[in-house]
């Protein structure tokens, strides 16, 4: 047990003692594109943990690997300390409904309205009946400041207030894990800030682990307590975020300070 926590411990910089996510050495091809070369990655439980790379780094791809909707072509990726490999279809069916993922695109159902997007999880998933899923419904939307647009579909609702309804949505199984790819996308600066402020406090509120994949610094800065920066398929570096926003990785310098100077350029 305790060679194990050191291993976790070092891993993670002694941010945690478990991890919610490991990914050992993943590497992922779709045709001769090799995406995924051979990445290391640990997530701590408990943490909120931001996940930062240029655009077609990957961390899409990366999701899909942590909710078992892509499979590996070498490597391992572990939840919460047990392989997907080994998990029967039903299992991951099952380890899918303690990850909740709010889109990058949103992906809210277009013919629901936000109420029935939120909804739809719990109807899926839990034998709740109609009154118990209004209740927790109302909590989820009141929690991210959408209670009176319950009735509204996705095309009357602006971008900030869809990345609110793809958070409600995440969150209402109340999964161990909540994952979200670029929350900020589409957002202007004001919306990032106080979209930033609401993960962290929905973070607080319900506890677990909440995964945050931005290329947004501000952002990052703002909700990150652990951080990874990944580059060409991989980790350059990774642990407690006051120690990866002051690097002196070239890379990593270049990517958290936004400068044009450094190993990173538009190829
Ligand atoms: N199913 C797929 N088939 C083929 N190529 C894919 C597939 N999914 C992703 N890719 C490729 O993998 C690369 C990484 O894509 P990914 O979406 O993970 O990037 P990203 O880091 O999320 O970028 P962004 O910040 O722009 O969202 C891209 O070149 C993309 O075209
Ligand atoms: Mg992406």
């Amino acid at each position: 047990m305790s060679s194990q926590m050191s291993e976790v411990d070092s891993l993670t910089g002694g941010v945690a003692d478990t991890l919610a996510v490991e990914i050992r050495g993943v590497h992922k091809w779709f045709g001769r594109s090799h995406i995924l070369r051979g990445m290391d990655l640990a997530i701590p439980e408990g943490s909120l943990a931001v996940v930062l790379g240029p655009s077609g780094t990957g961390k899409s791809v990366l999701i899909q690997h942590i909710t078992g909707i892509v499979r590996p072509d070498q490597g391992e990726v572990l939840v919460r300390g047990r392989a997907l490999s080994r998990m029967s279809r039903s299992e991951v069916l099952k380890l899918r409904t303690d990850i909740g993922v709010m889109f990058q695109d949103g992906a809210l159902f277009s013919s629901m309205d936000v109420f029935e997007n939120v909804a739809f999880p719990l109807r899926q998933h839990t034998d709740l009946n109609d009154s118990e899923v209004h209740d927790v419904v109302s909590e989820h939307l009141a929690a991210v400041g959408l209670s009176d647009a319950g009735r509204r579909f996705p095309s009357q609702l602006s971008g900030g207030m869809k990345k609110r309804a793809g958070l409600a949505r995440a969150l209402v199984l109340d999964p161990g894990i909540v994952i979200c790819d670029e929350p900020d996308s589409g957002l202007d600066p004001v919306r990032t800030a106080l979209l930033a402020d609401l993960l962290r406090e929905r973070h607080a509120e319900l506890g677990g682990t909440m995964i945050v994949v931005t290329h947004n610094m501000p952002l990052a800065r703002r909700v990150a307590d652990y951080a990874a920066v990944l580059w060409q398929g991989g980790v350059v570096e990774s642990g407690p975020a006051e120690v990866i926003f002051n690097s002196s990785n070239e890379f990593v310098a270049q990517f958290v300070s936004s400068s044009k100077v450094g190993p990173l350029g538009m190829d």
